[in-house]
C-alpha cells in the first residue's frame, strides 16, 4: 500500500473497500477509458476520441506540483481528481477537477474525493483560493461545489461546443481562512526537555 493510501472501510454507502491513492502509469488505460465515458466528456472539456497514447502522454505531462489522485474499488479505477496549486503571485491559489465513473455515480466517491481534496488544500498545502470551471447544466457537479461551499462568481457565456451548442460555463470559489499557528509551548517545558536530553535531571 502506498504510504498516502486511504481504503474505506465503515463509511456508510460507500462502495467496500473504496480506495484513494496516487495516480500511477499503470492507470493509464482505465484512466483513458474513463476519460471517454459519456457523462465525463459532457461535463469536461476535453476532445472525444483521444487516443491511449495522448492520454499516457499528458499522465506524464502532470506537473510534479499537481496531486493526481484515483479512486478504486479493487482493480477497477471508480474515479479520478487533480489539484493544481498556482505558482507566483497566484500561489495562495488552486484549481482542481473531479471525475466519477459514469457506472458508479450516486454512491458518494465525488463527494469522497472532494473532502480529500479539500483537506490537501485547505490543511497541507495551505491553499486560500480554490477555483473550478463547472459547465451551467451539470447539476449533479454544481450540487456537490455548492455544498461544501463553493460559490458562483462569474458566468462565461458559450465557453465551449458541446454537440452543436455553445454552453454556458460558471466560474467557482470558495476561500479558507489562513492556518493557525501551532499553540507555543510554555518555556518552562521546553527548558525540562532541553535537560533531560542532556541526561542532567532538572
Ligand atoms: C459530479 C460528479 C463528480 C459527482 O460524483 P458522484 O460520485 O456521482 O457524487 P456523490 O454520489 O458523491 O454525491 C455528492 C453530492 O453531489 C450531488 N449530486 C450527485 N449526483 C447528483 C444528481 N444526479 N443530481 C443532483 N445532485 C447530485 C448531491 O448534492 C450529492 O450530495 P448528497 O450525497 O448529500 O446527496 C459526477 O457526477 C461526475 O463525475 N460527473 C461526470 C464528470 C463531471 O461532470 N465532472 C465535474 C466536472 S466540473
Amino acid at each position: 500500500m502506498d504510504q498516502h493510501e486511504k481504503t474505506e472501510s465503515d463509511s456508510g454507502s460507500l462502495p467496500e473497500g473504496l480506495t484513494l491513492r496516487a495516480l500511477r502509469p499503470s492507470d493509464a488505460e482505465q484512466y483513458h477509458a474513463l476519460l471517454q465515458l459519456p457523462a465525463v466528456v459532457d461535463g469536461n472539456p476535453h476532445v472525444p476520441f483521444e487516443t491511449l497514447a495522448q492520454t499516457r502522454e499528458s499522465i506524464g505531462k502532470i506537473d510534479p506540483t499537481t496531486i493526481a489522485m484515483v479512486a478504486t474499488v479493487g482493480d477497477t479505477l471508480v474515479g479520478m481528481a487533480q489539484l493544481s496549486p498556482m505558482k507566483g503571485r497566484r500561489a495562495h491559489a488552486g484549481s482542481f477537477s473531479i471525475s466519477v465513473h459514469d457506472a458508479w455515480h450516486g454512491r458518494g466517491i465525488g463527494r469522497r474525493l472532494m473532502v480529500e481534496l479539500l483537506d490537501l488544500a485547505d490543511n497541507w498545502l495551505g491553499l486560500r483560493r480554490l477555483e473550478l470551471n463547472v459547465f451551467a447544466d451539470n447539476r449533479a457537479a454544481l450540487a456537490l461545489y455548492r455544498k461544501f461551499g463553493f460559490e458562483i462568481e462569474v458566468r462565461q457565456r458559450g465557453a465551449v461546443l458541446r454537440r452543436g451548442v455553445l454552453i454556458d460555463s460558471f466560474m467557482m470559489a470558495r476561500f479558507h481562512e489562513p492556518a493557525p499557528l501551532m499553540a507555543a509551548p510554555a518555556t518552562s517545558a521546553l527548558k525540562a526537555d532541553a535537560t533531560q536530553s542532556n541526561g542532567t535531571q532538572p
